[in-house]
């Protein structure tokens, strides 16, 4: 807060003109009333300067001040505007403060200046004669104090090479500038820095086309909107205020080394914190070091990124990131194809200091630039607006990275390939046990589903506790462990099959290669609770028709298993799906329940599909179902479920894992 000694009778003008001397004790108001020019004296200081406040706040707020460097030491200090149009403060006959008008106005005698106080707190110097009110031969705006004002530019003019920061006054006491400051740096990909003396404090991160990419908190407000320029002429980042009734203003502040944003509230004649940067301790730049990422709920808040490993494995685990990460596979980029990428989500996008953007280029373009230049360490869209546009490249060390809980964004980090695809077999590792678990499973339950078909006995007790359906319970979608099923970890499965070995491959029994995929996993990669009941269905439908799904063909139609049970039962045969052993039961009703079952299993939607114990449930109960509608990947056999004819790469998936795992 700040203590002027403001004069008990001022004299107020609303403008300056020509020659026209203002004195300490004199005022210039705007002609709205809400900003007020004139010499003032911060805090405990005698010392005299020259600055603008709020004319109707009474906490004394200065969000400019004139001679910051040279203040008058008495109240002898004088304000003119000279012929050239310049005003020039100074105290007895010495300059204290000028402006700068670069055009010279002797050639123009006609030329009639005169300064004002605009009502959005700019200082400005005009012509009268020109028409353009907004023609300024020069203006406060331009040269900030700490304070960032709704409708300044903070950033620069590229034709004058004007750049527009902020700088911390060095105490409550003293507006001299500090040592915090706030600019707009003009890397190809511009950043804005919290610069203490000449180290980065906090990096803003660069505009992302949606707002500065380490303030995803930023957003949509009913306070301020605001822009970022980016063109030949200018680069820079304003603000405005929605509703013209609120005060609020930005400034960078020393003691707490931080730039806040306050609001004035009316009714308790406060000026209350809105927001404020650094926001918290991941916000310290480069806290994690090269290659590092800092997440604020992690413990420690430092991690390595995918990929990388501590350099110092000592100097890390004592809580001292700043010797960063390292690569575990170094790449070889001198090699073709011998590097790729690995996409990181949630992100603020690492400093910009070194990178190149082209606005115009795709995703793809993008990863082949960075591809075909071996210091290039990382790309991403350099906005993303919409599905992203443009592409961005980051050469050298990755520093200063941050992960948010939402509202980061996506980055592409360069990896060796053979890391990648050391990455990529663990996930697939992962795949293959859940496949293994739910062939394990959907065999088990095969079997007793088959004893329940011939030897159900309906128990109408059963029959009431249930409340399935087939309605797509979304929260029974996402309970993964709802049914009481055996669940194996991966050493028992490993033991169990003699390390994934070819010969004990699951299926020799009768039912093909590793489960069936559901066409949503096939497509896409969406695996689900529900792709395991798409299994189930296609195992059901083969135990009642004594026929695989793999390499099923029919002489008179191109459907494949699926297909064809669906044929026949919407041609209300389903009678000819089963198999000739079992078409004389006397089971009839309970294998044509079975297969109405499979079927509501093997539906196209997910959401349509019943949760696992809902689908043993209709099996064992007198229910009635629902209509089955129609199933995924029915069309044509050559769009079979199999994995080994759907989709080679996955096909392939397998055979990797199972060698990986094998002893050698
Ligand atoms: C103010 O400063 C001027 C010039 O630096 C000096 O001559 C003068 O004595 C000072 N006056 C006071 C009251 O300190
Ligand atoms: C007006 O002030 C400016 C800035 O101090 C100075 O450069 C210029 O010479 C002055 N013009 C005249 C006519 O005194
Ligand atoms: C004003 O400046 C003159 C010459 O530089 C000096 O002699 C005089 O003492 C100063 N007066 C004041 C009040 O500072
Ligand atoms: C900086 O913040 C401190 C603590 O909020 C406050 O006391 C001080 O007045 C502020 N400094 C300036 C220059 O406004
Ligand atoms: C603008 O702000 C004032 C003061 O907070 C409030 O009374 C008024 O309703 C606001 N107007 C709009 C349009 O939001
Ligand atoms: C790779 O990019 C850097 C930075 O833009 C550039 O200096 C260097 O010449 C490029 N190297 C090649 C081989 O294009």
């Amino acid at each position: 807060m700040l203590v002027l000694s403001l004069q008990v009778f001022s004299f107020a003008l609303v403008s300056i003109a020509q020659s026209q001397s203002f004195t300490d004790g004199m005022t210039l108001l705007s002609k709205g009333g809400t900003f007020e020019l004139g010499f003032f004296s911060p805090g405990t200081s005698n010392k005299r300067y020259l600055g603008i406040w709020y004319k109707n706040i009474p906490i004394p707020t200065v969000v400019w001040v004139a001679n910051r460097l040279n203040p008058i030491n008495d109240s002898s200090g004088i304000l003119t505007l000279n012929t050239t149009g310049n005003l020039v403060l100074s105290q007895n006959d010495t300059v204290v403060w000028s402006s700068t008008i670069t055009t010279s106005v002797e050639k123009k005698p006609e030329y009639s200046p005169e300064a004002l106080l605009l009502d959005s707190g700019n200082l400005v110097v005009r012509d009268k004669k020109n028409d353009n009110p907004e023609a300024y031969l020069w203006q406060s705006f331009d040269y900030p104090s700490d304070t960032f004002l709704p409708g300044m530019k903070f950033g620069w003019d590229l034709g004058s090479g004007l750049n527009r920061r902020l700088t911390a006054w060095k105490s409550p006491d003293d507006p001299s500038p500090g040592d915090l400051s706030w600019e707009m740096v003009l890397n190809n990909y511009p950043d804005a820095y919290m610069m203490k003396e000449t180290h980065k404090f906090y990096r803003g991160g660069p505009w992302n086309g949606v707002r500065p990419s380490g303030s995803p908190q930023l957003q949509q407000n009913p306070l301020f909107e605001f822009e970022f320029v980016d063109n030949k002429d200018e680069v820079y980042f304003m603000y405005h205020l929605k509703n013209m009734s609120v005060i609020s203003r930005q400034v960078l502040n020393q003691t707490i080394n931080a730039r806040q944003r306050f609001v004035w509230l009316e009714s308790e004649q406060i000026w209350s914190l809105y927001a404020s940067v650094p926001m918290d301790y991941c916000d310290n730049y480069g806290l994690c070091g090269a290659y590092g990422s800092c997440m604020i709920s992690g413990s420690p808040v430092c991690q390595c990124l995918e990929g990388f490993r501590p350099k110092s494995p000592e100097a890390w685990n004592s809580m001292d990131w700043s010797r960063g990460c390292v690569r575990k596979k170094p790449l070889r980029c001198e090699e073709k194809h011998r590097d790729g990428f690995v996409k990181l989500s949630g992100l603020k996008v690492p400093d910009t200091e070194h990178t190149w953007i082209d606005e115009r280029m795709n995703l793809k373009q993008c990863r082949e630039k960075c591809l075909s230049n071996c210091s290039c360490m990382a790309y991403a869209n350099s906005d993303i607006k919409g599905k992203g546009s443009g592409c961005a490249l980051w050469f050298g060390d990755l520093i200063d990275i941050r992960q948010f809980a939402e509202g980061g964004q996506d980055l592409f980090v360069r990896m060796a390939a053979s890391e990648l695809e050391a990455d990529g077999n663990r996930k697939k590792v992962v795949v293959l046990v859940a496949s293994v678990v739910t062939i394990s499973v959907a065999v088990v339950t095969g079997a007793l589903t088959l004893g329940w078909c011939y030897m159900r006995k309906v128990g109408k007790n059963v029959k009431e506790e249930l409340e399935c359906s087939n309605k797509g319970d979304q929260n029974k979608e996402n309970q993964v462990d709802d049914l009481d099923l055996p669940f194996f970890d991966l050493l028992s499965i490993a033991a169990a099959t003699s390390n994934f070995s070819i010969k004990n491959k699951i299926g020799e029994g009768g039912f093909g290669p590793v489960g069936y995929m559901a066409p949503e996993y096939a497509s896409d990669g969406l695996f689900s609770v529900k792709s395991d009941v798409f299994s189930f269905g296609v195992l059901l439908l083969e135990i009642i028709s004594g026929k695989r799904s793999r390499g099923y063909y029919s002489p008179n139609h191109s459907h494949n298993l699926i297909g064809h049970a669906w044929k026949l039962w919407k041609e209300e045969r389903p009678i000819e799906l089963i198999d000739t052993s079992l078409q004389d039961s006397c089971f009839l009703s309970q294998i044509l329940h079975c297969i109405h079952v499979g079927l509501l299993c093997v539906q196209q939607h997910p959401e349509d599909r019943p949760v696992m114990s809902c689908a043993l449930l209709m099996l064992v109960s007198d229910i009635e179902l629902p209509e089955a509608k129609q199933p995924g990947y029915f069309g044509n056999a050559s769009m079979e479920v199999d994995s080994s004819s759907s989709k080679q790469e996955l096909s392939t998936t397998n055979d990797i894992t199972i060698t990986l795992l094998e002893p050698r």
